[in-house]
């Protein structure tokens, strides 16, 4: 039985003061919990501090990027090797936003900066494996934008992110991989993808994952990402191949982010 896990991307908010105030209250709320894996993402400069507040704790540290060599003249990056001395476990992977692919798009940005972050599949599949060589856990992120879905072509996009990201893993690794689909029409708009249809793209990632590492496949655990919020998660939990949340607006408020991790443990953690 594949153990759920919800993921919270903060993306880039609270300071170093609210991070840990925010951890504080987490772990006071959530210390009980059992069943769940349950990680949280500061921003890099909130990391260590986050890390000390959550020691002994059921709450695990996560990244929202990595950069794919161990050292070097790369001027604003942070290697695999520094996230896991911070004392990180996972680490996000090729988030569409990480892709220059936003739901909506600045107005006031120029169409130039699209590429400003500068995630592709090479990248991609660079940093998850330089995630896994550091003993991180890569959070591989996919998923599809409006006008991608609305062309029919969600799975072939999908695919291709998927297929991209695991080039050159072998099952070895594979166990220390996660998964999420995100579609980029979701995030952050409220409007979450059918549980059933989330389900459905899911379980296209499960096969391709069956495919690629056989039954390592089965293990692995994929999440559902795009306005996961307390009032739709049971229903998500509830799908076979749906085995967390990768959140983010609800990941940044206690009261919102309790009830998600209370629902993985309802509706999944008891089977496992
Ligand atoms: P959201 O973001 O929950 O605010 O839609 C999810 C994500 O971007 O990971």
């Amino acid at each position: 039985m594949r153990r759920p896990m919800i993921s919270g991307n903060w993306k880039m908010y609270k300071n170093n003061q609210e991070a840990v105030r925010f951890v504080q209250d987490l772990v006071d709320k959530l210390g009980a919990v059992t069943g769940v894996d349950i990680v949280v993402c500061p921003s890099f400069t909130a990391l260590s501090e986050v890390g000390e507040a959550l020691e002994g704790s059921n709450i695990m540290l996560g990244a929202q990027d990595v950069f794919w060599t161990a050292e070097g003249a790369y001027t604003g990056e942070v290697s695999p090797h520094m996230l896991a001395s911070a004392g990180v476990e996972y680490v996000i992977v090729g988030h569409s936003e990480r892709r220059g692919r936003f739901g909506t798009w600045p107005a006031d940005w120029p169409e130039e900066l699209r590429s400003v972050f500068g995630d592709n599949d090479v990248t991609v599949n660079w940093k998850a494996r330089a995630a896994l060589e550091a003993g991180l856990t890569p959070i591989i992120c996919c998923g599809e934008t409006i006008d991608e879905r609305r062309a029919g072509s969600t799975d072939a996009v999908v695919r291709d992110q998927i297929n991209a990201a695991v080039e050159g893993i072998t099952a070895n690794d594979t166990h220390s991989l996660v998964f999420a689909y995100e579609p980029v029409w979701a995030i952050g708009t409220g409007e979450v993808c059918d549980a059933d249809e989330a389900n459905r793209v899911l379980g296209l990632i499960r096969a391709l994952l069956r495919d690629r590492f056989g039954t390592v496949g089965d293990e692995l655990r994929i999440l559902y990402g795009g306005s996961v919020k307390p009032d739709n998660i049971e229903g998500l939990m509830q799908q076979s191949e749906i085995d967390g949340g990768l959140v983010g607006g609800a990941s940044l408020e206690t009261d919102k982010f309790v009830p998600l991790v209370e629902a993985a443990q309802r509706i999944r953690g008891e089977k496992t």
